[in-house]
């Protein structure tokens, strides 16, 4: 058989369920801003979504352990036997939430933990209802996988929250899951039970639809915030609810890539199917820590809660101080998401309007050396993220450096 000399190698093409998916905003920021670092500008970065904490002692003690006990081959597919009791007892000591083992599934962090159920439950065209600000992953992974994201800007008139009226206009036959998340990031707003309760009266009227909630950052609320979570709150929504969380913010431990949920049974058991063909099981060494992580002492949240509360303080009164900025009191996470329309319209040194929050954020990074990440990569403008989960000197010396940036407009 003779190859015909015509047909062409063909180059690269995405499929068509990725094409529309660019590289992180948050991503661009942040390899601009290390790039300047290593040109050796004293760029302050303000983007990363990690506690700057370590992992406490004993749970890397328990990852040691682990190795040395031999735990070192796959495990049971979605989750330890070990592990998923240990995430039962904390459902059921913090949330007040009863599931059996069938209904916990463990993941590589709760990023795929979210990936797992829209890719178990979504067809081609089903609608997810997203409301804005959102984590950027939300709609990256419905639209990957193949579901439409419905997205509902929910702004600071509203304390970045969805309102009942909002959801109920949103909701249409296609319409698969609803997804919170609180505390939020990128806004730091969180539902307390009076928030929560005209939007679970919404969704008990309308069957079809499932509610996603993402408890990530539970543990980082301030001034006496009481969490809840929906299916503690109203159990007649529970056999639709799947409560997401996590060790990664609350234990500092990003690293480990460990996330868990608690749902119903037969969502639980799809989800297991796509993990089998993706990773076969969380690492067996980071799940031990979990363990430890889940059923030892939980006193240093406080502690660490207590700190991020000051960083809180610090970057909200610094951001209000400036003239063009507008910082609401965030209930959670360590997140501010501060207004910046009064910098609209200005005009840099070097003669460039700012029109946008991205150009605010760019004009930031060049001119002041702080790297922050604009609003729009969050669904939402004209707003800029800052994570404060850096030393509150460096956040003193960024928020002197935005605020002179700022002076410097005209
Ligand atoms: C709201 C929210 N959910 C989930 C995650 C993902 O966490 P994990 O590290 O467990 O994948 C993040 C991480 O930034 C987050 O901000």
């Amino acid at each position: 058989m003779t190859i015909n000399a015509t047909v062409k190698e063909a180059g690269f093409q995405p499929a068509s369920r990725i094409s529309s998916i660019g590289v992180s905003e948050i991503l661009k920021i942040g390899a601009r801003a290390a790039a300047m670092k290593r040109e050796g500008k004293p760029v302050i970065i303000l983007g990363a979504g990690e506690p700057d904490f370590d992992t406490p002692e004993h749970v890397k003690q328990a990852a040691s352990d682990a190795i040395h006990r031999g735990e070192t081959k796959y495990t049971a597919l979605d989750g330890t036997p070990e592990l998923k009791k240990a995430i039962r007892e904390k459902f059921q000591r913090e949330n007040g939430l009863a599931y059996e083992l069938d209904e916990i599934t463990v993941a590589t962090g709760a990023k795929q933990i979210l990936f797992n159920a829209m890719m178990a439950a979504l067809d081609p065209g089903d609608e997810v209802i997203i409301p804005t600000p959102y984590w950027t992953s939300y709609s990256d992974i419905v639209q990957i996988c193949e579901g439409k994201p419905v997205l509902i800007a929910c702004d600071a008139s509203s304390g970045f929250r969805l309102t009942a009226e909002k959801l109920e206009a949103a909701i249409t036959p296609r319409t698969r899951w609803v997804l919170l998340n609180s505390p939020s990031n990128p806004s730091g707003a969180a539902y307390s039970a009076a928030d929560y309760r005209p939007l679970l009266e919404v969704l008990l009227r309308h069957p079809h639809v499932w509610l996603l909630v993402d408890d990530m950052y539970e543990h980082i609320v301030y001034d006496g915030f009481r969490f809840v979570t929906p299916a503690q709150l109203e159990p007649g929504l529970k056999n639709r609810t799947l409560t997401v969380n996590g060790v990664s913010k609350a234990y500092a431990m990003t690293g480990w890539r460990i996330g868990y949920a608690g749902g119903p049974r037969e969502l639980i058991k799809a989800m297991a199917v796509v993990q089998s063909q993706a990773t076969s099981c969380p690492s067996s060494i980071s799940q031990a820590a979990s363990v430890a992580a889940l059923n030892g002492p939980q006193d240093f949240l406080k502690e660490r809660t207590e700190s991020f509360q000051r960083r809180r303080d610090l970057v909200v009164n610094g951001l209000n101080a400036i003239d063009g900025l507008d910082c609401r009191v965030p209930e959670g996470a360590f997140y501010t998401f501060a207004g910046c329309a009064g910098v609209l319209g200005k005009v840099t040194p070097s003669g460039k309007r700012i029109e946008t929050d991205t150009d605010f954020c760019a004009y930031l990074l060049e001119d002041a050396h702080v790297a922050v990440v604009p609003g729009s990569a969050f669904g939402l403008s004209p707003f800029f993220r800052i994570s404060y989960a850096t030393s509150e000197a460096e956040l003193k010396e960024a928020l002197e450096r935005i605020a002179a940036a700022c002076e410097r407009l005209s």
